[in-house]
């Protein structure tokens, strides 16, 4: 259906999440071809998720391009005596695009609950930085037929602290626990199930976050990428290994198409 007079229309994006991978020379040269290549069309966005040690060079590489980029956490403080953080604000200084927030290895490994995961969307939109807000369940609570309610929390609880005019500018990743690095993508009826289930709470949340960008992330291949964009309710992936490796990276972007 064509976007009425005033309503966004969806956006389609694909984002690399490299993790804790890289150096400078292997990161110039991923860089490099992704920048030669232009892997974009007008219609999708394309960006990259970089650690933060590499971000200055990674916009140095980019500055120009079509291609975005990104930072894998915030603080949820604005500043202040926190040794080791780094702030939103000092990842806009280095005119980053996006945040991953509340990903589930940060939620894992460094015991993010919702409500700091709140904090940190909040400070990635007072900085003009699009929170990438990941949600997924284990597969126990899939296994328990609880996946819908766990990640309905996690993703009211990740805007309680936006107001409906900010909440239009986040984007939400699906990536079910189970899926990341396990070489077992979700399937894309599971997918679109869930997708659906998203694009409904966000809609019953404020009808101008319908069009919200809704992302699955979790072992997507270049292989796997097409089936999986082309359900109804996804617009497109966050890619971790597979952003990794250029080839695969360029050929999971034009499955966007
Ligand atoms: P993989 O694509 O390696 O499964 O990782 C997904 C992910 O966690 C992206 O944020």
């Amino acid at each position: 259906m064509a976007p009425q007079a005033g309503e966004s229309m969806r956006k389609k994006l694909a984002l690399g999440n490299w993790k804790m991978n890289g150096e400078t020379e292997a990161n110039a040269r991923l860089l490099n071809v992704l920048r030669d290549n232009e892997p974009i069309s007008d219609d999708a966005i394309v960006g990259v998720c970089v650690p933060y040690l590499y971000v200055g060079h990674t916009r140095d590489a980019l500055r120009g391009s079509c291609v975005k980029w990104g930072v894998q956490d915030v603080s949820a403080q604005s500043e202040g005596a926190y040794t080791g953080e780094i702030s939103a604000r000092m990842a806009s200084d280095f005119d980053v695009s996006f945040a991953l927030v509340g990903h589930s290895e940060r939620r894992t490994y460094h015991g993010e609950s919702d409500v700091i995961v709140a904090s940190k969307v909040l400070r990635c939109i007072e900085s003009n930085i699009t929170p990438v807000i990941c949600v997924g369940e284990t597969l126990v609570e899939r296994e328990s037929g609880n996946a819908n309610t766990v990640i309905g929390q996690q993703l009211s609880v990740a805007l309680s602290k936006l107001s409906d005019d900010q909440a239009q500018n986040v984007v939400v990743a699906y990536e079910p626990v189970w899926a990341i690095g396990t070489g077992r993508s979700a399937s894309p009826d599971q997918v679109q199930a869930t997708h659906s289930f998203l694009r409904q709470a966000l809609a019953a949340r404020s009808e101008t976050l319908k069009n919200v960008a809704i992302l699955y992330g979790g072992s997507v291949k270049a292989t796997s990428a097409s089936e999986l964009f082309h359900q109804p309710d996804v617009d497109g992936g966050l890619i971790g290994s597979a952003s990794l490796d250029a080839r695969q990276f360029i050929d999971i972007i034009d499955a966007l198409r």
